[in-house]
């Protein structure tokens, strides 16, 4: 039987992408297809997208969405399935998806996003004739209130099942009172059940409220999120709902990201041929203007946030450095940090690098050329970055938290006799802990031949989306039954 699946989301690669959110939304289509499930990703039409909507054609059009007149664009992109939420005023704009050039966010994000999730429910209640739904996937929220829609619409009862994933609990979209009479709902909605949160809205909360099934991107984050260290005021309706919360890793797009036909990478090479990598370094350091020298090229690609542990990173610099170890570093975030790193590198020329931007073509590159990536999160749903690592023999170095620990096995000695570490794992966020981290790295490099063998091991790790297409094709299959 072929689904037919709604997947709503605030951004998708290769269409728009702020982080790991759309690296997800990107790839699950096309993996699910394979598990004979059809997705259409439902998309804010932001500049991006409208540049390439020539392709695409008028479905549907709203007199009044949120306020404003609308148009659901449909057809396909690049392959992909795409519906396009062309609302000129609420999206078409420069700066990102969330916020203005400056990093401010929207003033209006209530409306841009509770229209977004109007328009999916519209959608998947009929809007266009003759294209019906099977079920709803709303991701984070910015799509959250997709769901609410559909549970509070006239013929609530008759909505497709729906699954809420949550990519990262700490965004929530939570907004003040006065926004409610703006929704469009019913009264009633203003609710504990509904969208009522801590005397406001909360897009989010309201999504995990009316969702048949609730998602995240790793087991680990999926516990960890019904304490109240990593629940961020949420952990009682998670820990209420555990019934039908479940944890699902994420994979990669396996030919995206694969170091033998990268086009990003000076040389590609496989894990029979890892000397390739060393063009790769090479042109890693001439890049962030660092000297040869003996010891690790650490890299770090990451939002320059305290989430990632940036800001203990940036503390262990210097230790770093007087281990003998290298750092390249392209990210952006928090000014603090921004200026925390550039300083850095100052202090240590030709030993830390620093790009402060967004640039994906050179995180590939740094993949192909770093030795060990670093990753010192404070929480991590799934979390990306670790699965490019072990694809391109980059090893990764992370904090043991949420997908970190499920997708990351520690070079301790067990797993080393074993034959089967592919990475470092440290518990407790402190300098300390980290910079002894960083030295069981400096260490383990020094044998060429251990590192190797944890290079071969992280590159067999097999993360492509294959065996989480399967998971969430299931649970569709088990919510539609559910409804029959
Ligand atoms: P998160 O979504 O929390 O930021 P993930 O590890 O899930 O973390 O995903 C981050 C994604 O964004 C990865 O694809 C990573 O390579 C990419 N990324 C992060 N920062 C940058 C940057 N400055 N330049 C290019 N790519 C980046
Ligand atoms: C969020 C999380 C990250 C995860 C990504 C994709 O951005 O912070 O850990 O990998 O979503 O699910």
């Amino acid at each position: 039987m072929s689904l037919k699946v709604l997947s709503v989301a605030s951004e998708a690669y290769p269409f728009v992408k702020t982080g790991g959110l759309a690296d997800v939304t990107g790839a699950l289509p096309e993996a699910l297809a394979k598990h004979g499930v059809k997705v259409t990703t439902l998309l804010p039409g932001y500049p991006s997208l409208r540049a390439r909507a020539g392709a695409l054609s008028e479905a549907h059009s709203f007199t009044d969405l949120m306020g404003v007149p609308a148009r659901l664009l449909m057809g396909e992109l690049e392959g992909r399935s795409v519906a396009l939420l062309d609302a000129p005023s609420l999206f078409d704009r420069q700066g990102g998806p969330y916020s203005d050039a400056k990093g401010k966010d929207w003033a209006d994000n209530a409306l841009r996003f509770a229209a977004l999730g109007k328009a999916a429910a519209e959608l998947a209640r009929g809007a266009v004739p003759n294209l019906a739904f099977d079920l709803v996937h709303a991701h984070d929220w910015q799509a959250a209130m997709a769901l609410a829609y559909l549970k509070y619409s006239d013929d609530g009862a008759r909505a497709p099942p729906s699954v809420m994933t949550v990519h990262n609990i700490a965004f929530q979209g939570r907004f003040g009172a006065d926004i409610f009479p703006k929704l469009g709902l019913p009264a009633r909605a203003f609710a504990l059940d509904g969208v009522e949160y801590y005397g406001g809205v909360g897009f989010l909360k309201a999504g995990l409220q009316a969702a048949d099934a609730i998602t995240t991107v790793s087991p680990t984050y999926a516990r960890e999120i019904t304490r109240a260290e990593f629940g961020m005021g949420l952990e009682g309706l998670i820990a209420a709902r555990s019934g039908v919360v479940s944890g699902i890793v994420n994979g990669i797009a396996w030919d995206d990201w694969s170091p033998s036909q990268d086009l990003h990478l000076a040389k590609t090479y496989d894990a029979q041929k890892l000397a390739g990598r060393d063009a790769n370094r090479a042109a890693l350091e001439s890049l962030f203007g660092l000297e040869p020298a003996p010891g690790p090229l650490f890299i770090v690609i990451s939002r320059l946030t305290w989430q990632k542990g940036m800001d203990v990173l940036v503390a262990c610099l210097d230790a770093l450095v007087a281990m003998g170890g290298r750092l390249a570093l392209l990210g952006s975030g928090d000014a603090a940090l921004e200026d925390g790193f550039k300083s850095a590198a100052v202090r240590h020329a030709g030993r830390i690098g620093v790009r402060i931007g967004y640039d994906e073509a050179l995180s590939h590159l740094m993949q192909g050329g770093g030795d060990a990536i670093v990753i010192p999160s404070r929480f991590e749903p799934c979390g990306l970055t670790q699965l490019y690592g072990l694809r391109y023999g980059c090893v990764p170095l992370v904090a043991r938290t949420g997908g970190l620990a499920d997708t990351i096995i520690d070079a301790n000695t067990a797993a080393l006799a074993a034959g089967v570490a592919t990475g470092f794992q440290f518990d407790g966020m402190s300098d300390e802990r980290l910079i002894h981290a960083l030295e069981r790295v400096s260490v383990a490099f020094g044998d060429r031949k251990a590192w190797r063998g944890l290079q071969r091991q992280g590159m067999k790790a097999d993360f492509s989306w294959d065996r989480s297409a399967k998971a969430y094709a299931d649970l569709y299959q088990n919510l539609i039954r559910g409804r029959a």
